[in-house]
């Protein structure tokens, strides 16, 4: 494996740019180039306008993904699929505010089912949803797209929220809060990347910068180039 175990930048290669037909090799390889955590993006066609994969694939990961599998629910209603993914060996739970009428109920199952737990901000929404809730957080995952579809152009308006986020992050850890990690997903590439962990991230969703290239590794490697420099 070539990543740098030390670095405190994650790299959450998103699958949805992966090759479906071999889905655990696509797995294996990325994890193989240097993949901290894989990104399992879950549309529904109602929530947002796609459809991708559910638990039954989660599941069938499994075996090949010896990093956590970070699933990002992109559904509505979330809590049926909670459950699901938490029984198909989930690690890391994300879903979006607007999908669950009760936030704190949905982020406890998470919790209490013994996965990592998060929110996520699409573009417009604002920053203090988070705030009576940063207890059951270990995850805040920024939209710098819209969701519903890989390839899409890093919206730079986004920077402005993962400053603010960053700033509210460290204000709770320094009172003695538990760690949560900044994710940011859309849009990221190499050119990029270090612009986005200047304003506060620290873990890096990348679908087609990674599995649009051939070398994986390559592509990894040179986002983690553009990290070495930043505190
Ligand atoms: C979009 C998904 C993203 C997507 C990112 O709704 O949540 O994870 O796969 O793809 P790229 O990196 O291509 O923007
Ligand atoms: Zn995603």
């Amino acid at each position: 494996m070539s990543h740098i175990t030390n670095s405190p930048f994650f790299i959450a290669p998103s699958i949805l740019s992966a090759d479906f037909a071999c889905l655990g090799q696509e797995v294996q390889s990325v994890i193989h180039a240097g993949a901290d955590w894989i990104h399992f993006d879950v549309m529904d066609n109602h929530y947002v306008p796609n459809l991708t994969i559910g638990p039954m694939v989660c599941k069938a990961i499994k075996p090949y993904a010896t990093v956590p599998i970070d699933v990002h629910l992109m559904v509505e209603p979330v809590d049926t699929m909670i459950n699901s993914f938490v029984a198909a060996g989930a690690d890391i739970i994300t879903f979006h505010p607007e999908a669950s009428k009760h936030i704190d109920r949905s982020l406890n199952l998470i919790k209490d089912a013994g996965c990592r737990a998060g929110l996520v901000l699409n573009p417009a929404t604002p920053v203090n949803l988070l705030e009576y809730v940063l207890n059951k957080l270990d995850v805040v995952l920024i939209m710098s797209v819209n969701p519903g579809f890989g390839g899409q152009n890093f919206i730079p308006e986004c920077l402005k929220k993962i400053h603010q986020v960053r700033n509210l992050i460290d204000r709770y850890t320094e009172q003695g809060g538990q760690p949560i990690r900044l994710e940011v997903d859309g849009g990221i590439k190499v050119n990029n990347i270090a612009e986005i962990a200047r304003a506060g991230a620290d873990t890096f969703v990348a679908g087609s910068a990674i599995f649009g290239q051939k070398d994986y590794a390559q592509q990894i490697n040179a986002m983690r180039n553009e990290l070495k420099f930043i505190k």
